[in-house]
C-alpha cells in the first residue's frame, strides 16, 4: 500500500465513523424528543460529545487535503449543488453536537460522557427534580438550532444519499464503499 492509499483509507475511515454515528444520534435524538425517552438523553449526549472528536479530525482533514475529486462528468450546477451539500454537512457536523451541548448546558440540565461530569445540573433549591437554566436566551437559542439544523441535514443526508447511489447505479461508479479520492487524500 502507497502513501496515497494509506491517507485515502483514513479519510474513508473518518467518512464512515462520522456518517454511521450522525444518522443514528439524529434518529435516536428525534425518538427521544418525540417519545420522552429519558434513558436515552445521557446516551445521546456521551455519544454526541465523543462523535465531536472524530469530526473535528475530520475537518482537519478535509482542510489539510482538499476535497476529493469526481471521477464523472458534471454539469456547472451539479457541481454547485454537490459544493453546497458537503460544506452543508461537513459544518452541520459540527453545529450539531455544539449546539447540543450549549443546550443542555444553558438550560441547566449539564452533560458528560458515560458518567463523567463536564458541565453540571443547576438544580433549583425550591423544586426537588427540576432545574433551572443558567441562560434562558441561550438555551431557547441553540435548542432551536439543535432542532431546525437536525431536520435540514437529514434532508441533506438523503440529497447526498440520492446523489452516491446516482453515482453507484446511474452511472456505475463504485462509490457507496469507496469513497472517490482521486488528486487527495
Ligand atoms: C449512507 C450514507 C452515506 C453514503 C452512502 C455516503 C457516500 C459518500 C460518497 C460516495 C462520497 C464521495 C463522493 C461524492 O459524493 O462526491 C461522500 C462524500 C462526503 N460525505 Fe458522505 N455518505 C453518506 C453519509 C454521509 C453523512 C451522514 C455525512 C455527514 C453528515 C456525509 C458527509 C460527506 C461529506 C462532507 C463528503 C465530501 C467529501 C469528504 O469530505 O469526504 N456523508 N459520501
Ligand atoms: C452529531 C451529533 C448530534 C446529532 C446528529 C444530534 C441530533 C439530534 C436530533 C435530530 C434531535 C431531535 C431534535 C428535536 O426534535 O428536538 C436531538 C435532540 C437532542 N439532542 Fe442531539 N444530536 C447530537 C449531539 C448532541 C449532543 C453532544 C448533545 C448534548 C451534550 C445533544 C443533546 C440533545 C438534547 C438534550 C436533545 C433533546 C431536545 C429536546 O428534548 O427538545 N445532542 N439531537
Amino acid at each position: 500500500m502507497n502513501h496515497k492509499d494509506k491517507f485515502s483509507n483514513i479519510g474513508r475511515s473518518l467518512h464512515w465513523v462520522v456518517a454511521i454515528g450522525f444518522i443514528t444520534l439524529s434518529l435516536a435524538g428525534i425518538y427521544m424528543a418525540n417519545f420522552e425517552a429519558w434513558a436515552l438523553y445521557p446516551v445521546h449526549k456521551s455519544v454526541g460529545i465523543l462523535l465531536l472528536v472524530v469530526i473535528l479530525l475530520r475537518v482537519c482533514w478535509r482542510l489539510w487535503c482538499g476535497w476529493p475529486g469526481s471521477a464523472v462528468e458534471h454539469t456547472r450546477a451539479e457541481r454547485v449543488l454537490a459544493t453546497v451539500v458537503h460544506w452543508f454537512l461537513l459544518l452541520g457536523t459540527v453545529l450539531m453536537p455544539v449546539s447540543g451541548m450549549l443546550y443542555s448546558g444553558a438550560s441547566g440540565h449539564g452533560f458528560g460522557i458515560f458518567g463523567w461530569q463536564l458541565v453540571a445540573e443547576n438544580l433549583d433549591p425550591k423544586t426537588p427534580g427540576q432545574v433551572l437554566p443558567y441562560s434562558d436566551f441561550w438555551s431557547g437559542l441553540s435548542e432551536q438550532v439543535h432542532e431546525v439544523a437536525g431536520y435540514m441535514l437529514m434532508v441533506a443526508v438523503m440529497l447526498h444519499l440520492a446523489a452516491a447511489l446516482k453515482h453507484q447505479w446511474v452511472a456505475r461508479q463504485r462509490m457507496l464503499l469507496q469513497v472517490n479520492n482521486s488528486g487527495s487524500c
